[in-house]
């Protein structure tokens, strides 16, 4: 695989898209299956692992904490779990790059070890805001230091931690994912109530590992665990990132793609529930379950979208993907109003003031308020925009440019590696038109 380059030009297409394509595995996913693997008891087989950035980097954690984790053909991973309690101390600092997933999680396990760590991370995820998991942590009995909320984080060994009863101000996996694994280690039960539904990956995969896991409503409850069993894992396709080839090929008029075996669980699907209010012709085929995650085959067809007021209940259902629907109204008939969206200010960027300043430089009118965004569609121009070193941004401007009426220079858009390491080349088969700057 070619690196990702610093800036990329995506130019208009005149074909339609089509074919078959296989999006690289889930994210979310992926840090999971390396992070619960690392403290189950046995082997565990990975297959279908994202060999992006961000999951490398929390390999790397693991195997700073003493796990075996060997890559033995692309995508197919083993790790030789060390229990809940054989983690080692680690030499150095653990560098988790980009990734808010990797680090909020690691600061719920780190917080039940009885070593001290540190966890870093890249000039982006070191203004990303820590506190929404530390504080719940330290009333759970952990101790860590943090700059004014924001990595280096120090996390100093716990005397014990206690299960807390938790009412979560945000809607965030991350948050709960943090809760719960800190709750397998602690003295007793821990209990999250939600205020509306994220991403369930940890329940899931946990449960499946032997841990009690239980929901009522919106309430989560795990119990302490002594033991989680090592199991076989197959990674999903990321609907985040058959996302920008579901609004590519809707976009452009003729087209007729399949993406194959993409996860369609419920807490990820909003993205399909959003198009499908804008008009897009999105269907499903060959559903199962893979590794306990809902998966199916997505076809998706040229259509004129159209302009459409968002929901706030699908939010967080579709909370990685509102750069790529940004595009998708921006390209479609009409006025489209999306709001509860004041997370999006806290992700990789700034995602509602980097893509409207990204959508104002093509010529599309854009408001925006504190948490939402008023998008007048019609014909994107062609320009240059700056995707300030947020994967999902960049992509999402390559997705824009191919109905565009002229080409579009993305600059920072190195991070796609984070989470899409084969875009260029996928986006290549799919039809789009997308390369490195001249
Ligand atoms: C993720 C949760 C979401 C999402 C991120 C992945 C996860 O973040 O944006 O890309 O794997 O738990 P929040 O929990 O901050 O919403």
């Amino acid at each position: 695989m070619t690196a990702t380059p610093e800036t990329i030009v995506s130019r208009p297409i005149a074909r339609p898209l089509d074919g078959w394509l296989r999006v690289p595995g889930d994210k979310s996913v992926s840090h999971r299956s390396l992070m619960f693997s690392a403290i189950a008891s046995g082997t565990s087989r990975i297959r279908g692992l994202l060999e992006g950035e961000d999951c490398l980097a929390t390999a790397n954690a693991m195997r700073a904490l003493g796990v075996a984790v060997t890559r033995e053909a692309e995508g197919d991973w083993r790790v030789v779990g060390r229990g809940l309690r054989g983690l080692e101390a680690p030499a150095a600092e653990l560098d988790l790059g980009n990734s808010g997933t990797g680090m909020r999680l690691l600061c719920g396990l780190m917080a039940a070890q009885s070593f001290s760590s540190t966890l870093i991370g890249d000039a982006s995820l070191s203004t990303r805001p820590m506190r929404r998991v530390i504080n719940p942590l330290s009333a759970m009995g952990a101790r860590i230091d943090s700059v004014d909320g924001h990595a280096p984080l120090v996390i100093h060994p716990a005397e014990s931690l206690e299960g807390v009863n938790f009412e979560m101000p945000i809607a965030s996996a991350q948050l709960k994912s943090a809760l719960l694994i800190a709750g397998l280690y602690a003295a007793s039960p821990t209990t999250l109530h939600e205020p509306a539904p994220s991403r369930d990956h940890t329940e899931r995969m946990l449960s499946a590992m032997g841990a009690e896991v239980t929901r009522d409503g919106s309430t989560v409850r795990i119990a302490p665990c002594q033991r989680l069993e090592a199991v076989d894992i197959r990674v999903p396709a990321d609907l985040s990132s058959a996302a920008f080839f579901l609004v590519a090929a809707s976009l452009v008029p003729g087209s007729e793609l399949t993406l194959e075996a993409v996860g369609i669980n419920p807490t990820r699907r909003g993205v399909l529930d959003i198009l499908e209010a804008m008009g897009a012709d999105i269907s499903l085929a060959n559903p199962q379950t893979v590794g306990g995650e809902p998966v199916a085959d997505l076809t998706v067809r040229g259509v004129t979208l159209k302009g459409a007021r968002i929901p706030e209940s699908l939010v967080p259902l579709a909370i990685d993907e509102f750069p790529v629907l940004f595009v998708a109204a921006a390209a479609a008939d009409g006025v489209s109003e999306f709001s509860g969206l004041a997370e999006l200010r806290h992700k990789e960027s700034d995602r509602i003031g980097v893509m409207a300043a990204g959508l104002r430089a093509l010529g599309v009118r854009v408001e925006e308020g504190d948490d939402w965004v008023r998008i007048e569609g019609g014909q994107l121009a062609g320009g240059t925009v700056d995707s300030h070193g947020d994967h999902r941004i960049a992509m999402a401007f390559a997705v824009g440019a191919s109905v565009a009426a002229a080409p579009v220079t993305i600059g920072n858009a190195r991070e796609i590696a984070t989470s899409f390491p084969n875009f260029l080349e996928l986006a290549g088969t799919a039809g789009l038109s997308v390369g490195p700057a001249a």
